[in-house]
């Protein structure tokens, strides 16, 4: 290599591990699901997304399996070449069904069916209203756009209004938001989101990454729970996180807008089909949701009882009711050598620091399961308090 390139490349990794906030990897060595095994021993995981415990559930492999046996194990092609099978139409047809759109189309992942978004729609006469703690590839997908960007401050609704006047004379706008935001659980205010899109002429598009499948009464999301389905233009998701958690995303909405997006959004027309398997296991996965809703009752008493225990015995959590749980810590260093702690007592949870949060935001984001049992949860709190105290971070 270039000696100038791996001088300035070993400076860059020398200052991320100065700072404290090298990312390490641990190796599982098992199906994801409320315990892991690391190097031999049980963990039990906080730190998943797999919120309604579907990643190794029976349906959801056989499913699979079937699929594998039957339209064998990926499509070597994009979408419109030759991949294209049967079960990548149910499942488009399945999900706009779920969230009452009049149409959904599948990317690779979530990430890419927001950056697949506003450059196929939007251009330099457009603006983009775009909350400042969106997630990354929100930002991403924005920035590969030429609409005149604004940034509204977080959740603030006062922000958008004026920035909306501001912009009157684009010719589109669209606000676009986390339907729930990844970092603390916050819900997006959507209901006043599409107020406001409907007194100042823009679309409304939410990512509900952390909401499909479990939030709102019948798992539809954010949308479901502000009661703005019907109201939201667009709405992205993915299929790895309580949809099964393999890999997968879509965006859902108005024909015109899925339509267009099939024909010019460039990571689905440049990109490999998903393969018939995780297909087949999504269409699992929404057979479940419809199927069983104690799964998504399990999963909010448990996260009501372990935000309310960990805030009785000290801890500083965000306020708010979603599975995400995040435990501030404020520090790089301590929260990282918490998380190390935590995992030599048996807990698999990591930190997040800058830039995956602001500065000084340090957490564990603990994320709860509806595989999680209450003698999970106990131990947790348990572990939690002990570790916690030890460092003096409770009294
Ligand atoms: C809000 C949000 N959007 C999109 C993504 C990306 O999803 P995927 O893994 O399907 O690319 C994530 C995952 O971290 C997310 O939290």
């Amino acid at each position: 290599m270039i000696e100038d390139v791996r001088r300035a490349l070993q400076d860059e990794l020398e200052k991320i591990d100065k700072a404290g906030i090298t990312k390490e990897e641990r190796v599982i060595a098992s199906p994801q699901s409320a315990h892991v095994i690391v190097q031999g021993k049980v963990y039990l995981n906080l730190c998943a997304n797999n919120y309604l415990g579907l990643a190794d559930h029976p349906d959801l492999i056989e499913a699979a399996k079937k699929a594998l046996d039957q339209r064998g194990y990926g499509m070597a092609s994009v979408r419109f070449i030759c991949g294209t099978q049967d079960l990548h139409h149910m499942l488009e047809e399945r999900i706009s069904r779920f969230l009452d759109t009049d149409a959904a189309i599948l990317y690779s992942s979530c990430f890419d069916a927001n950056t697949g978004l506003f450059e196929t729609l939007f251009s330099e006469p457009d603006a983009i209203f775009s909350d400042a703690l969106n997630h990354a590839s929100i930002i991403d997908g924005i920035r590969l756009c030429k609409a005149a960007r604004y940034r509204y401050n977080h959740l603030d609704m006062s922000d958008l209004e004026r920035q909306l006047q501001e912009a009157k004379t684009h010719r589109f706008r669209i606000i676009a938001t986390d339907g729930v935001f990844s970092m603390d659980g916050e819900v997006a205010p959507l209901g006043r989101i599409c107020d406001l899109a409907e007194q100042y002429e823009a679309l409304v598009m939410a990512d509900d990454s952390h909401a499909t499948g479990f939030l709102g009464e019948g798992g539809r999301g954010s949308i479901e729970y502000c009661s703005v389905m019907g109201r939201v233009d667009l709405i992205t998701s993915t299929l790895g996180k309580a949809m099964g958690g393999a890999s997968g995303g879509f965006t859902a909405g108005r024909r015109e807008l899925i339509a267009i997006l099939r024909q010019r959004s460039r990571p689905y027309l440049f990109s490999n089909a998903i393969p018939p398997m995780t297909a087949a296991a999504s269409l699992a996965a929404f057979d479940l949701i419809e199927k069983r809703p104690d799964l998504r009752v399990r999963l909010w008493e448990n996260t009501q009882f372990f935000r309310k225990a960990l805030t009785e015995v000290g801890f500083r959590i965000r306020p708010g009711f979603h599975p995400i749980v995040p435990v501030l810590i404020g520090d790089p260093v301590r929260a990282k050598e918490m998380a190390q702690r935590l995992f030599e007592e048996g807990i698999y949870v990591v930190s997040f620091s800058y830039p995956v949060v602001q500065v000084g935001e340090d957490r564990i984001r603990v994320q709860l399961s509806a595989a999680h049992t209450k003698a999970d949860l106990e131990f947790a709190l348990e572990r939690f308090t002990k570790v916690a105290k030890e460092m003096r971070i409770i009294p």
